[in-house]
């Protein structure tokens, strides 16, 4: 499960090469808005580059391309995809079609290239432009290269002219939250998992491990990364704690010693089935 993802701009061979040692469970090779245009090609290549040359796993190696109506989508993929990175994340979706078409064209490269079926997943963006909230429930749709959903609030706040998008004490304003909310169920509904967006302010410790806690308590299941000193945070956090283990060893143990009960008590609470369904789901993770 990859719980960290680090956004490393693709553009600059200093983060590329310190990042080869951050212990993230992916990094995001960023060819969008890290990138200045002027640099885009150069981004690109030193992304193909890096997927081939770093030694680490390809499924650690994640790729975010320029948007599907962009003038550099095309390219990039032509350039990435050979590479075999793990995963491609497509910022500024419009709808679970955009996600299609993103896999039929990978689909197409991988054909061209003799390459029956490549192993290239999908992470959209799904909450960057007004018209995506609309069509949040249909990411079910989009095919076997879908493995999680995240969402963005910065591009949406420009799109929609707002003025800010967090409350001074750095928690999201109400429009803003909601989508993070939508972004969540929107991911559970289509049955991949919910990446919370990335916390802007990279010397705030104490902010970002607020959010994962908060973010985790919700259902999500790992974070975007901005810098490598955020990934040790968004590690711990996201994986269980010892505690929490034996918590759930024990729910679970509650249920097996009586067989075929919906409903067992443990330490005075009474637990049903989702209790027992939520342990599982720590226990496997
Ligand atoms: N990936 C890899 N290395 C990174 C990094 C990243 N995302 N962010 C910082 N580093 C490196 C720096 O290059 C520096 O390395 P050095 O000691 O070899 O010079 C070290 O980590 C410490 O960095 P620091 O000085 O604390 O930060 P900075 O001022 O160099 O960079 C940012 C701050 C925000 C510009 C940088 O973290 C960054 O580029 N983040 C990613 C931005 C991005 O991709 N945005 C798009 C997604 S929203
Ligand atoms: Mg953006």
């Amino acid at each position: 499960m990859i719980r960290s993802f680090l956004f490393v701009p693709g553009d600059s061979e200093r983060k590329l090469e310190k990042a080869r040692g951050v212990p993230a469970d992916a990094l995001i090779l960023d060819l969008e808005d890290s990138v200045a245009t002027a640099h885009k090609a150069r981004a690109r290549d030193l992304a193909a580059t890096f997927i081939q040359t770093s030694g680490l796993p390809r499924e650690r190696l994640w790729v975010r391309v320029n948007p599907l109506t962009s003038a550099e989508h095309a390219d990039d993929l032509a350039a990435i995809a050979p590479s075999l990175p793990g995963g491609i994340m497509l910022p500024k979706a419009r709808s679970p079609e955009d996600v299609r078409a993103l896999a039929r064209a990978l689909d197409t490269l991988a054909a061209g290239q003799g390459g029956a079926g490549d192993p290239i997943a999908i992470l959209p963006l799904v909450t960057e432009t007004p018209e995506a909230l609309f069509s949040l429930g249909g990411y079910g749709a989009c095919g076997a290269r879908l493995a999680a959903l995240s969402w963005g609030a910065e591009d949406l706040g420009a799109a929609v002219g707002a003025t800010a998008v967090r409350e001074q004490d750095g928690s999201w304003t109400p429009p803003f939250e909601m989508v993070r909310n939508l972004c969540l169920f929107a991911a559970h509904a289509a049955g991949v998992a919910a990446i919370d967006t990335i916390h802007a302010d990279f010397r705030d410790p104490a902010g970002l491990e607020r959010a994962c806690r908060a973010a985790r308590r919700d259902g999500f299941t790992g974070k975007l990364a901005i810098h490598p000193d955020q990934v040790e945070v968004i590690n711990r956090v996201f994986r269980p704690g010892e505690e929490e283990l034996e918590h759930a060893r024990r729910v679970v143990a509650a249920f097996e010693a009586k067989p075929g009960a919906g409903v067992v008590e443990l330490d005075g609470v009474m637990l049903d089935l989702p209790h027992l369904k939520q342990a599982r789901r720590i226990l496997d993770d």
